[in-house]
C-alpha cells in the first residue's frame, strides 16, 4: 500500500513507541492525527519532529475521560476528512504486588488499555469502512500471552486487548478492514523503566524497531495477511511464550 496521503490516527505519541511510529509514518507521507496524551509539551516535541515531513494535528487529552473519548474520533476524523489507519498505542503498565492492587489502579489500567481501544475502534468504524484500505493496529504485549509477577492487571488488560483484536478482526474482515496486534517484549521506553526495573537497557528492543514493524504491516497489503507479530528481546529464549 502506498501510504502517501493516507490518514493515520495514533494514540500516545508523546514519547516511546508512539513517537517513533509517528516519525516513521511521517517519513512515508502519511497525514497524522496524534490523539491523547497528558503532556502537550511531549506531543509538541513529536510534532516538531514530524512536521517537516507530513502534516500533523494534535488532539491532547486523557483518553480515560469519557467526555474526551466520546468526541475524540469525530474530532480526529475532521482534522483531514477521514481515517485510513487507527493505531491504538497509548497504554500504561504497573509493577505492583497482586495483593496491593486497589480498584482505582485496576480501573485506570483497564480503562486506558482496554476500554479506550474498544471505543476508538467502534467509533472509527464508519470512517474505516469508507477508506478502502483500512487498518487497525493494536499494541498488545508479550503479557497478552504470558503472566508476569507484579503485572496482574497489565497482563489481564493485554489478554483482553488481544481477545478484542481477534474478535474485531473477524467481524470486520468482510469490510476489508485489517486488524493486527503487535506483541513486543521489553522496549526501551519510559514505561519499561517503571514496569521492569530489573531489565537493563542493553538488549532491549528499541522503539524504532517497533515502528519498522508497524510500517511493514501497513505497506504489505497483499494476499499474505499477518494477524499478529510477537517479538521478543534478543537475549530472551526464543518461543518461550
Ligand atoms: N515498553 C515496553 O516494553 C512495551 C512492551 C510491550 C507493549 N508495550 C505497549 O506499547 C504501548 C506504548 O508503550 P511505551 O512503552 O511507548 O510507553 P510510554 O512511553 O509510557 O508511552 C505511553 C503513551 O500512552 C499515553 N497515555 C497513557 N495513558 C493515557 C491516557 N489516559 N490518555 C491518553 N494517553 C495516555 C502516554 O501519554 P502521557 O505520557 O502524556 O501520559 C504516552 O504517550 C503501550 O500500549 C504498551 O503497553 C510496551
Amino acid at each position: 500500500m502506498d501510504l502517501n496521503g493516507k490518514i493515520a490516527v495514533l494514540t500516545g505519541a508523546g514519547g516511546g513507541i508512539g513517537r517513533a511510529v509517528a516519525q516513521k509514518l511521517a517519513h512515508s507521507g502519511m497525514k497524522l492525527v496524534l490523539l491523547g496524551g497528558h503532556s502537550r509539551e511531549k506531543l509538541e516535541k513529536t510534532r516538531a519532529l514530524v512536521e517537516p515531513f507530513a502534516p500533523c494535528v494534535l488532539l491532547p487529552g486523557d483518553l480515560t475521560d469519557l467526555t474526551f473519548l466520546a468526541s475524540a474520533v469525530e474530532d480526529a476524523a475532521k482534522a483531514f476528512g477521514g481515517i485510513d489507519v487507527l493505531i491504538n498505542n497509548a497504554g500504561t503498565a504497573q509493577s505492583t504486588p497482586f495483593e496491593k492492587i486497589g480498584i482505582e489502579e485496576y480501573d485506570r489500567i483497564m480503562a486506558i488499555n482496554v476500554r479506550t481501544p474498544f471505543f476508538l475502534m467502534q467509533k472509527a468504524l464508519p470512517w474505516l469502512k469508507k477508506s478502502g484500505s483500512a487498518v487497525i493496529l493494536n499494541l498488545a504485549s508479550v503479557v497478552a500471552h504470558a503472566g508476569y509477577p507484579l503485572q496482574s492487571v497489565y497482563s489481564a488488560s493485554k489478554h483482553a486487548l488481544l481477545g478484542l483484536t481477534k474478535s474485531v478482526a473477524r467481524e470486520y474482515h468482510k469490510d476489508g478492514i485489517r486488524v493486527h496486534a503487535i506483541s513486543p517484549g521489553g522496549v526501551y521506553t519510559d514505561m519499561v523503566k517503571v514496569s521492569r526495573p530489573d531489565l537493563s537497557p542493553e538488549g532491549m528492543i528499541m522503539p524504532e524497531e517497533i515502528a519498522e514493524i508497524v510500517h511493514f504491516l501497513l505497506v504489505n497489503r497483499g494476499n499474505a495477511v499477518i494477524d499478529e507479530i510477537l517479538v521478543h528481546r534478543v537475549g530472551k529464549e526464543p518461543f518461550l511464550v
